[in-house]
Protein backbone atom coordinates (compact mmCIF):
# COMPACT_ATOMS: atom_id res chain seq x y z
CA UNK A 1 0.00 0.00 0.00
CA UNK A 2 1.37 3.36 -1.39
CA UNK A 3 0.64 6.68 0.00
CA UNK A 4 0.44 9.51 -3.11
CA UNK A 5 0.56 12.93 -2.99
CA UNK A 6 0.27 15.24 -5.59
CA UNK A 7 -0.03 19.42 -5.51
CA UNK A 8 1.33 20.06 -8.89
CA UNK A 9 -1.17 22.69 -10.02
CA UNK A 10 -4.39 23.38 -8.27
CA UNK A 11 -5.81 20.57 -6.56
CA UNK A 12 -4.30 18.92 -3.80
CA UNK A 13 -4.38 15.41 -4.04
CA UNK A 14 -3.82 12.34 -1.99
CA UNK A 15 -4.71 8.66 -2.30
CA UNK A 16 -3.76 5.24 -1.07
CA UNK A 17 -3.46 2.08 -3.70
CA UNK A 18 -2.44 -1.48 -3.50
CA UNK A 19 -0.77 -3.15 -5.35
CA UNK A 20 -0.53 -0.65 -8.00
CA UNK A 21 -3.92 -1.15 -8.64
CA UNK A 22 -6.80 -1.30 -5.76
CA UNK A 23 -7.72 2.01 -5.35
CA UNK A 24 -8.66 2.53 -1.65
CA UNK A 25 -8.80 6.26 -1.57
CA UNK A 26 -8.78 9.30 -3.71
CA UNK A 27 -9.59 12.45 -2.01
CA UNK A 28 -9.38 15.54 -4.17
CA UNK A 29 -9.56 19.26 -3.17
CA UNK A 30 -10.17 21.33 -5.93
CA UNK A 31 -9.11 25.03 -5.82
CA UNK A 32 -11.58 26.12 -8.86
CA UNK A 33 -13.77 28.53 -7.09
CA UNK A 34 -10.07 30.44 -5.68
CA UNK A 35 -9.19 30.65 -9.58
CA UNK A 36 -12.37 31.15 -10.92
CA UNK A 37 -12.46 35.03 -10.72
CA UNK A 38 -8.59 34.87 -12.29
CA UNK A 39 -9.84 32.86 -15.22
CA UNK A 40 -6.47 31.00 -14.49
CA UNK A 41 -4.93 29.33 -12.14
CA UNK A 42 -2.65 31.98 -9.55
CA UNK A 43 0.53 30.39 -8.71
CA UNK A 44 0.59 32.07 -5.39
CA UNK A 45 -2.86 31.40 -4.81
CA UNK A 46 -2.12 27.54 -5.30
CA UNK A 47 0.45 27.11 -3.07
CA UNK A 48 -1.24 28.81 0.01
CA UNK A 49 -4.60 26.32 -0.60
CA UNK A 50 -1.98 23.43 -0.96
CA UNK A 51 -0.75 24.44 2.55
CA UNK A 52 -4.10 24.70 3.92
CA UNK A 53 -5.62 21.66 2.42
CA UNK A 54 -2.83 19.20 2.49
CA UNK A 55 -2.33 17.61 6.15
CA UNK A 56 -6.56 17.13 6.23
CA UNK A 57 -6.86 15.35 2.49
CA UNK A 58 -3.57 13.33 3.62
CA UNK A 59 -5.37 12.05 6.80
CA UNK A 60 -8.77 11.85 4.77
CA UNK A 61 -6.76 9.58 2.65
CA UNK A 62 -6.22 7.11 5.05
CA UNK A 63 -8.73 6.83 6.75
CA UNK A 64 -11.42 6.26 3.92
CA UNK A 65 -8.73 4.00 2.36
CA UNK A 66 -8.84 2.72 6.68
CA UNK A 67 -4.96 2.05 6.90
CA UNK A 68 -2.73 3.85 9.16
CA UNK A 69 0.76 5.14 8.28
CA UNK A 70 1.90 1.73 9.75
CA UNK A 71 0.29 -0.10 6.91
CA UNK A 72 2.00 1.67 4.26
CA UNK A 73 5.24 0.71 2.18
CA UNK A 74 5.97 3.86 1.14
CA UNK A 75 5.20 7.81 0.19
CA UNK A 76 5.04 8.74 -3.23
CA UNK A 77 4.95 12.51 -3.97
CA UNK A 78 4.85 14.20 -7.41
CA UNK A 79 7.87 16.19 -7.55
CA UNK A 80 8.08 17.79 -10.90
CA UNK A 81 6.92 19.04 -13.36
CA UNK A 82 4.65 21.38 -11.57
CA UNK A 83 4.23 24.97 -10.38
CA UNK A 84 7.52 24.99 -8.06
CA UNK A 85 5.54 26.64 -5.44
CA UNK A 86 2.87 24.25 -5.30
CA UNK A 87 4.81 21.23 -5.68
CA UNK A 88 7.10 22.04 -2.72
CA UNK A 89 4.48 21.69 -0.37
CA UNK A 90 3.23 18.19 -1.54
CA UNK A 91 7.41 17.14 -1.07
CA UNK A 92 7.70 18.92 2.27
CA UNK A 93 4.47 17.10 3.64
CA UNK A 94 5.99 14.18 1.95
CA UNK A 95 9.21 14.33 3.54
CA UNK A 96 7.92 14.93 7.03
CA UNK A 97 5.54 12.08 6.85
CA UNK A 98 8.69 9.66 5.40
CA UNK A 99 10.64 10.92 7.98
CA UNK A 100 8.52 10.80 11.02
CA UNK A 101 6.89 7.10 9.72
CA UNK A 102 10.29 5.78 8.75
CA UNK A 103 8.87 5.27 5.53
CA UNK A 104 11.00 5.03 2.17
CA UNK A 105 9.80 8.51 0.06
CA UNK A 106 9.56 8.23 -4.27
CA UNK A 107 9.47 11.22 -6.25
CA UNK A 108 7.31 10.90 -8.94
CA UNK A 109 6.68 12.57 -12.20
CA UNK A 110 3.70 13.87 -12.89
CA UNK A 111 3.04 12.63 -16.45
CA UNK A 112 4.08 9.28 -15.44
CA UNK A 113 1.59 9.00 -13.31
CA UNK A 114 -1.06 10.21 -16.05
CA UNK A 115 0.58 8.06 -18.90
CA UNK A 116 0.01 5.17 -15.95
CA UNK A 117 -3.73 6.12 -15.34
CA UNK A 118 -5.59 3.84 -18.35
CA UNK A 119 -3.25 1.13 -16.95
CA UNK A 120 -5.04 1.23 -13.53
CA UNK A 121 -8.40 0.27 -14.99
CA UNK A 122 -7.19 -2.01 -17.90
CA UNK A 123 -4.60 -5.00 -17.10
CA UNK A 124 -4.68 -6.28 -20.17
CA UNK A 125 -3.32 -3.37 -22.03
CA UNK A 126 -0.87 -4.43 -24.94
CA UNK A 127 2.65 -2.92 -24.78
CA UNK A 128 3.80 -1.03 -26.65
CA UNK A 129 0.48 1.58 -26.67
CA UNK A 130 0.91 5.55 -27.63
CA UNK A 131 -0.62 7.38 -24.95
CA UNK A 132 -2.11 10.98 -25.73
CA UNK A 133 -1.65 12.86 -22.64
CA UNK A 134 -3.79 16.60 -22.90
CA UNK A 135 -4.52 18.60 -20.24
CA UNK A 136 -4.65 22.22 -18.86
CA UNK A 137 -0.93 22.18 -18.93
CA UNK A 138 0.13 19.49 -20.94
CA UNK A 139 0.17 17.82 -24.60
CA UNK A 140 2.17 14.83 -25.06
CA UNK A 141 2.11 11.87 -27.56
CA UNK A 142 4.50 9.19 -26.13
CA UNK A 143 4.87 5.47 -26.68
CA UNK A 144 5.22 3.59 -23.70
CA UNK A 145 7.32 0.47 -23.15
CA UNK A 146 7.12 -2.55 -21.04
CA UNK A 147 9.01 -1.65 -17.84
CA UNK A 148 7.45 2.01 -18.11
CA UNK A 149 9.93 3.06 -20.34
CA UNK A 150 8.96 5.65 -22.46
CA UNK A 151 9.87 7.28 -26.12
CA UNK A 152 8.69 11.07 -26.57
CA UNK A 153 6.87 11.39 -30.04
CA UNK A 154 6.06 15.16 -29.87
CA UNK A 155 4.79 17.87 -27.52
CA UNK A 156 2.92 20.68 -27.91
CA UNK A 157 5.31 23.74 -29.04
CA UNK A 158 3.20 26.85 -27.48
CA UNK A 159 -0.27 26.77 -25.50
CA UNK A 160 -1.49 22.83 -24.14
CA UNK A 161 -4.81 21.41 -25.42
CA UNK A 162 -7.07 22.07 -22.69
CA UNK A 163 -5.39 25.50 -22.74
CA UNK A 164 -7.51 26.77 -25.97
CA UNK A 165 -11.19 25.51 -23.86
CA UNK A 166 -9.92 27.75 -21.41
CA UNK A 167 -8.84 30.85 -23.54
CA UNK A 168 -11.73 30.23 -25.69
CA UNK A 169 -14.36 30.08 -22.59
CA UNK A 170 -12.76 32.92 -21.05
CA UNK A 171 -12.91 35.25 -24.88
CA UNK A 172 -16.81 34.03 -24.56
CA UNK A 173 -17.36 34.96 -20.83
CA UNK A 174 -18.21 31.43 -20.31
CA UNK A 175 -16.15 30.96 -16.65
CA UNK A 176 -12.83 28.46 -15.90
CA UNK A 177 -11.82 25.99 -16.69
CA UNK A 178 -13.40 26.50 -19.76
CA UNK A 179 -13.68 22.47 -21.28
CA UNK A 180 -16.55 21.02 -20.14
CA UNK A 181 -18.77 23.91 -20.81
CA UNK A 182 -17.47 24.18 -24.94
CA UNK A 183 -17.79 20.39 -24.86
CA UNK A 184 -21.59 20.70 -23.60
CA UNK A 185 -21.88 24.08 -26.05
CA UNK A 186 -20.98 21.90 -28.80
CA UNK A 187 -22.75 18.75 -28.57
CA UNK A 188 -25.30 21.20 -30.08
CA UNK A 189 -23.68 23.21 -32.26
CA UNK A 190 -21.82 22.01 -35.54
CA UNK A 191 -18.04 21.48 -35.29
CA UNK A 192 -17.56 22.89 -38.80
CA UNK A 193 -19.66 25.60 -39.34
CA UNK A 194 -16.66 27.69 -39.05
CA UNK A 195 -13.06 26.53 -40.41
CA UNK A 196 -10.95 27.42 -37.61
CA UNK A 197 -6.69 26.75 -39.35
CA UNK A 198 -5.19 23.38 -37.78
CA UNK A 199 -1.52 24.01 -37.64
CA UNK A 200 1.23 21.58 -37.91
CA UNK A 201 -1.76 19.04 -38.70
CA UNK A 202 0.32 18.13 -41.54
CA UNK A 203 3.91 18.46 -40.66
CA UNK A 204 5.87 15.26 -41.04
CA UNK A 205 6.62 14.98 -36.97
CA UNK A 206 4.68 14.26 -33.97
CA UNK A 207 4.65 18.05 -32.29
CA UNK A 208 1.68 20.18 -31.56
CA UNK A 209 0.58 24.15 -31.64
CA UNK A 210 -2.56 25.23 -30.32
CA UNK A 211 -1.84 28.95 -30.36
CA UNK A 212 -2.56 30.05 -33.47
CA UNK A 213 -6.17 28.43 -33.33
CA UNK A 214 -7.18 30.18 -30.05
CA UNK A 215 -5.61 33.35 -31.53
CA UNK A 216 -8.28 32.81 -34.62
CA UNK A 217 -11.30 32.08 -32.11
CA UNK A 218 -10.36 35.00 -30.61
CA UNK A 219 -10.44 37.15 -33.80
CA UNK A 220 -13.56 35.52 -34.92
CA UNK A 221 -15.48 36.22 -31.58
CA UNK A 222 -14.21 39.69 -31.60
CA UNK A 223 -15.46 40.43 -35.35
CA UNK A 224 -18.60 38.77 -34.08
CA UNK A 225 -19.14 40.99 -31.39
CA UNK A 226 -18.35 44.11 -33.31
CA UNK A 227 -20.95 43.12 -35.56
CA UNK A 228 -23.73 42.74 -33.16
CA UNK A 229 -23.73 39.07 -33.66
CA UNK A 230 -22.41 37.87 -30.22
CA UNK A 231 -24.96 38.48 -27.29
CA UNK A 232 -22.37 38.48 -24.45
CA UNK A 233 -22.53 34.96 -23.02
CA UNK A 234 -24.84 34.36 -25.75
CA UNK A 235 -24.97 30.69 -25.96
CA UNK A 236 -26.93 30.22 -29.26
CA UNK A 237 -24.38 31.76 -30.88
CA UNK A 238 -20.95 30.22 -29.69
CA UNK A 239 -21.39 27.00 -30.45
CA UNK A 240 -20.19 27.20 -34.30
CA UNK A 241 -16.82 28.65 -31.69
CA UNK A 242 -16.14 24.82 -30.68
CA UNK A 243 -12.39 24.35 -31.45
CA UNK A 244 -12.97 20.95 -32.94
CA UNK A 245 -9.62 22.14 -34.86
CA UNK A 246 -7.88 21.01 -31.57
CA UNK A 247 -9.62 17.21 -31.55
CA UNK A 248 -8.85 17.08 -35.65
CA UNK A 249 -5.26 17.95 -34.65
CA UNK A 250 -5.08 15.44 -31.89
CA UNK A 251 -6.28 12.57 -33.37
CA UNK A 252 -4.64 12.76 -36.82
CA UNK A 253 -1.02 12.52 -35.32
CA UNK A 254 -2.09 10.00 -32.76
CA UNK A 255 -3.51 7.58 -35.50
CA UNK A 256 -0.38 8.51 -37.71
CA UNK A 257 2.23 7.53 -34.31
CA UNK A 258 -0.16 4.37 -34.13
CA UNK A 259 0.38 3.91 -37.99
CA UNK A 260 4.31 4.29 -37.74
CA UNK A 261 5.16 2.25 -34.96
CA UNK A 262 2.15 -0.66 -35.16
CA UNK A 263 0.99 -0.07 -31.39
CA UNK A 264 -1.82 -2.27 -30.67
CA UNK A 265 -3.54 0.48 -28.84
CA UNK A 266 -4.02 4.00 -27.69
CA UNK A 267 -4.62 5.82 -23.89
CA UNK A 268 -6.14 8.85 -23.64
CA UNK A 269 -5.65 10.67 -20.29
CA UNK A 270 -5.27 14.35 -18.49
CA UNK A 271 -8.13 16.48 -18.03
CA UNK A 272 -9.08 17.08 -22.19
CA UNK A 273 -9.68 13.25 -22.10
CA UNK A 274 -13.12 13.97 -20.88
CA UNK A 275 -14.29 15.69 -24.18
CA UNK A 276 -16.52 13.72 -25.45
CA UNK A 277 -15.88 15.20 -29.49
CA UNK A 278 -12.24 13.64 -28.70
CA UNK A 279 -12.92 10.27 -27.28
CA UNK A 280 -15.70 10.07 -30.17
CA UNK A 281 -13.34 10.75 -32.93
CA UNK A 282 -10.48 8.71 -31.98
CA UNK A 283 -12.44 5.90 -31.00
CA UNK A 284 -14.01 5.76 -34.81
CA UNK A 285 -10.23 6.75 -36.35
CA UNK A 286 -8.94 4.06 -34.39
CA UNK A 287 -11.25 1.35 -35.00
CA UNK A 288 -10.49 2.11 -38.86
CA UNK A 289 -6.91 0.57 -38.38
CA UNK A 290 -8.25 -1.86 -35.91
CA UNK A 291 -6.61 -0.10 -32.90
CA UNK A 292 -8.05 -0.45 -29.61
CA UNK A 293 -8.51 3.01 -27.17
CA UNK A 294 -8.34 2.62 -23.66
CA UNK A 295 -9.00 5.88 -21.61
CA UNK A 296 -9.34 5.65 -17.36
CA UNK A 297 -12.64 6.87 -15.65
CA UNK A 298 -12.65 10.63 -15.12
CA UNK A 299 -11.39 10.94 -11.51
CA UNK A 300 -8.31 9.39 -12.83
CA UNK A 301 -7.63 11.36 -15.79
CA UNK A 302 -7.93 14.82 -14.10
CA UNK A 303 -4.90 15.30 -11.67
CA UNK A 304 -4.95 12.98 -8.91
CA UNK A 305 -2.91 10.97 -6.24
CA UNK A 306 -4.38 7.67 -7.00
CA UNK A 307 -2.25 7.52 -10.78
CA UNK A 308 1.35 8.62 -8.62
CA UNK A 309 1.02 5.95 -6.00
CA UNK A 310 0.06 3.49 -8.78
CA UNK A 311 3.11 4.29 -10.78
CA UNK A 312 4.86 4.94 -7.89
CA UNK A 313 4.81 0.91 -6.75
CA UNK A 314 6.05 -0.18 -10.11
CA UNK A 315 8.83 2.48 -9.55
CA UNK A 316 9.08 0.62 -5.98
CA UNK A 317 9.52 -2.82 -7.76
CA UNK A 318 12.17 -1.05 -9.67
CA UNK A 319 14.22 -0.38 -6.72
CA UNK A 320 13.52 3.39 -6.49
CA UNK A 321 14.10 4.57 -2.98
CA UNK A 322 14.76 9.16 -3.24
CA UNK A 323 16.24 10.27 0.24
CA UNK A 324 15.01 13.07 2.01
CA UNK A 325 16.79 15.04 0.05
CA UNK A 326 14.35 14.77 -2.30
CA UNK A 327 13.74 18.50 -4.11
CA UNK A 328 10.72 20.20 -6.08
CA UNK A 329 11.80 21.00 -9.71
CA UNK A 330 9.09 23.07 -11.92
CA UNK A 331 10.78 21.27 -15.15
CA UNK A 332 10.65 17.33 -15.74
CA UNK A 333 11.05 15.31 -18.69
CA UNK A 334 9.85 11.81 -18.62
CA UNK A 335 12.95 10.16 -20.64
O1 LIG B 1 -5.69 17.19 -15.92
P1 LIG B 1 -6.37 18.44 -15.47
O2 LIG B 1 -7.45 18.32 -14.41
O3 LIG B 1 -5.34 19.47 -14.88
C1 LIG B 1 -4.12 19.77 -15.50
O4 LIG B 1 -3.12 19.06 -15.22
O5 LIG B 1 -4.13 20.72 -16.31
O6 LIG B 1 -6.97 19.14 -16.78
C2 LIG B 1 -7.72 20.33 -16.74
C3 LIG B 1 -8.00 20.76 -18.17
C4 LIG B 1 -8.61 22.15 -18.26
O7 LIG B 1 -7.93 22.87 -19.27
C5 LIG B 1 -10.05 21.88 -18.67
O8 LIG B 1 -10.63 22.92 -19.42
C6 LIG B 1 -9.90 20.63 -19.50
O9 LIG B 1 -8.94 19.85 -18.80
N1 LIG B 1 -11.15 19.88 -19.64
C7 LIG B 1 -11.75 19.66 -20.82
C8 LIG B 1 -12.97 18.98 -20.54
N2 LIG B 1 -13.03 18.79 -19.18
C9 LIG B 1 -11.90 19.35 -18.66
N3 LIG B 1 -11.40 20.01 -22.06
C10 LIG B 1 -12.22 19.66 -23.06
N4 LIG B 1 -13.40 19.01 -22.87
C11 LIG B 1 -13.80 18.65 -21.64
N5 LIG B 1 -14.95 18.00 -21.47
ZN1 LIG C 1 -2.03 16.85 -14.74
Amino acid sequence: KILGIDTSCDETAAAVVADGREVLSNIVASQVETHQEYGGVVPELASRKHIEAINYIVSRSLAEAGVTFKDLEAIAVTNRPGLIGALLVGVAAAKSLAYCHNLPLLGINHIEGHIYAPCMVHDALPFPHICLTVSGGHTLLVEVHEGWQYKVLGSTQDDAAGEVYDKVAKYLGLGFPGGKVIDDLAQKGNPSAVKFPRPMRNTDDYQFSFSGIKTSVRYFVEKARRAGLLVENGQQDVKPTNPAAVVDVLVYKSLRAVKATGAAAITLTGGVAANSHLRASLKLAAAEIGAEVYYPPMNLCTDNGAMIAGIAYQKYQQGLRDGLSLNATPKGSIF
